[in-house]
């Protein structure tokens, strides 16, 4: 899709369709005036109050050049936010591109910054459909959106475009089956995008990691067939850089979560290919991070494996020793997401990483906790901890912070190594977290469990069924806000 930036009255505005937001109670803006007893007349019996969600058109509006004036329900003005803009355009463009509207033009009358760029997400994240694979797909797609604004909002458009095309260019990467997207194609896609960005990229094979000691990530990918793959990239701030700070994202990338040997349930297994979003959500942040360029080094890893039952799976009871030399008896082989990220967290502390965040679909227990509203956000420090939930807030990202109190330590004890990698049926969020927490030791460390957030069962008025590119606009806006 195409994403232009127009400065133009209303009337001037050549679209298959211009859309207008209209709060609740408000009466016709000047622009409208000439509108106003259709506006009035959609007020009085009730096909349009203002209310979120709600949308009328108009054909050939007198006076437009545009082929169709739409009305897009603001809600209560007071309630406004750039996030409530962000789900009116996706609710607009998923609406009207299915009518056949092929350009489409939001004016934004001139309101802030923050409008400008959420109003593009909006549409660019509302556009996106998880259909590649289906030629007898009905859904159509926009081929313009053109954001009628003031020149001074610029650099707030492009920034929107930039992380809304990350945010679909991460739901790409988790729409895909595990069949195609083994963890060579994660890391290929990887590769490929960092060249793109210009960002450094690496690899470490499963040579090299048996080679460093990576035993609790190789533990979990003995029983595929495919390769792991450690996925390394990294960002330097063209000028030097004005702190000694360096930024560590680690996301967990199981590319196909079968639970292993303690083997999940048949019900509802193929969504486990969503297993990786975690990781795909810091390719995402890499890509925004490049074109953005925030003053702060920063090193993405994503542990890549497939979670298989192959006969060289390992069992309950099996002891592996993690790169960090604490020893691990993996009671449950389905708590696979924590073993490959601990090793990764020790790596990123080696390749000097002074603060770690982490990404990862780690726990049906957060599901449990949160519903599929709120990323669960963990910590050993508050400092960071107000820095992660401040980028979620602007961005939209709703987040509650956990608890992670050291009275859970005793849940992950083991009678025969330095840790078990499950702590029993409660807080099971926690405890997964927790064991994280082991690893990431003094450095400060923030943990977003996103198992209930990174995929949507169905569709939303903005948003499409399936992935959901949750995490990408935080994890880069703490980049920028650092
Ligand atoms: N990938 C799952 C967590 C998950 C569950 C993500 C549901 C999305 C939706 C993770 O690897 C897992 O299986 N966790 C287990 C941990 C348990 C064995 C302690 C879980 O949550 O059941
Ligand atoms: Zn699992
Ligand atoms: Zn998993």
């Amino acid at each position: 899709m195409e994403t232009t930036l127009v400065s133009q009255s209303l009337d001037r505005v050549e679209a298959d369709a211009v859309v207008v937001l209209l709060f609740e109670e408000e009466t016709a803006p000047a622009e409208l005036k000439r509108f106003s007893p259709w506006l009035d007349e959609l007020r009085t019996s009730g096909e349009f109050t203002g209310k979120t969600g709600e949308l009328a058109v108009q054909h050939q509006p007198q006076g437009l050049k545009a082929k169709r004036l739409a009305v897009a329900g603001g809600g209560k003005k007071d309630k406004f936010d750039p996030a409530v803009l962000r789900r009116a355009v996706g609710t607009a463009v998923r609406a009207l591109k299915q009518k056949g509207v092929k350009k489409l033009a939001w004016w934004l009358a001139g309101t802030g910054d923050a409008d400008a760029e959420a109003a593009v997400e909006g549409a660019i994240l509302g556009n996106f459909e998880p259909d590649r694979h289906k030629p007898s797909s009905d859904a159509k797609s926009l081929e313009a959106f053109i954001l009628v604004a003031p020149e001074s909002a610029r650099p707030a458009f492009e920034r929107g475009k930039i992380l809304g095309e990350a945010q679909n260019f991460t739901r790409e990467l988790v729409n895909e089956p595990a069949n195609i997207m083994t963890p060579t194609l994660l890391a290929d896609r990887a590769r490929v995008m960092a060249t793109e960005v210009g960002l450094e990229f690496e690899m470490l094979d499963e040579s090299r990691m048996r080679q460093l000691g990576m035993g609790s990530l190789l533990g979990v990918s003995q029983g595929s067939a495919e390769p792991p793959a450690l996925i390394i990239i990294r960002y330097k701030p063209g000028t030097p850089a004005k702190t000694k700070d360096h930024l560590g994202l680690v996301g967990k990338g199981v590319t196909f979560d079968t639970g292993g040997v303690s083997i999940k349930p048949a019900d509802g297994m193929e969504k486990m290919k969503y297993d990786m979003a975690g990781g795909a959500a810091m390719l995402g942040a890499m890509r925004a991070i490049a074109q953005l360029k925030p003053s702060i080094p920063v090193t993405a890893l994503v542990p890549a494996v497939e979670n298989m039952v192959g006969s060289k799976a390992q069992r309950p009871g099996d002891i592996v020793t993690s790169l960090s030399g604490k020893t691990i008896e993996v009671l449950n082989t389905d708590a696979e997401g924590r073993l490959i990220l601990v090793d990764a967290i020790t790596y990123a502390q080696r390749l000097g990483c002074t603060h770690l965040v982490d990404a990862a679909t780690l726990t049906g227990a957060i599901v449990v906790a949160l519903g599929n509203v709120n990323i669960g956000v963990f910590t050993n420090n508050d400092a960071l901890l107000a820095r992660v939930l401040a980028a979620a807030k602007a961005e939209g990202e709703k987040s509650w912070h956990m608890p992670l109190d050291d009275d859970y330590k005793d849940l992950l004890k083991s009678a025969f190594a330095d840790l078990a990698n499950i702590g029993g049926r409660w807080g099971g969020a926690i405890s997964a977290a927790y064991f994280l927490k082991e690893f990431a030791g003094d450095t400060p460390w923030v943990h977003l469990d996103i198992a209930g957030t990174a995929w949507l069962d169905e569709s939303k008025p903005f948003l499409a069924k399936g992935p959901s590119g949750v995490a990408v606009r935080t994890f880069t806006r703490l980049a920028l806000d650092w």
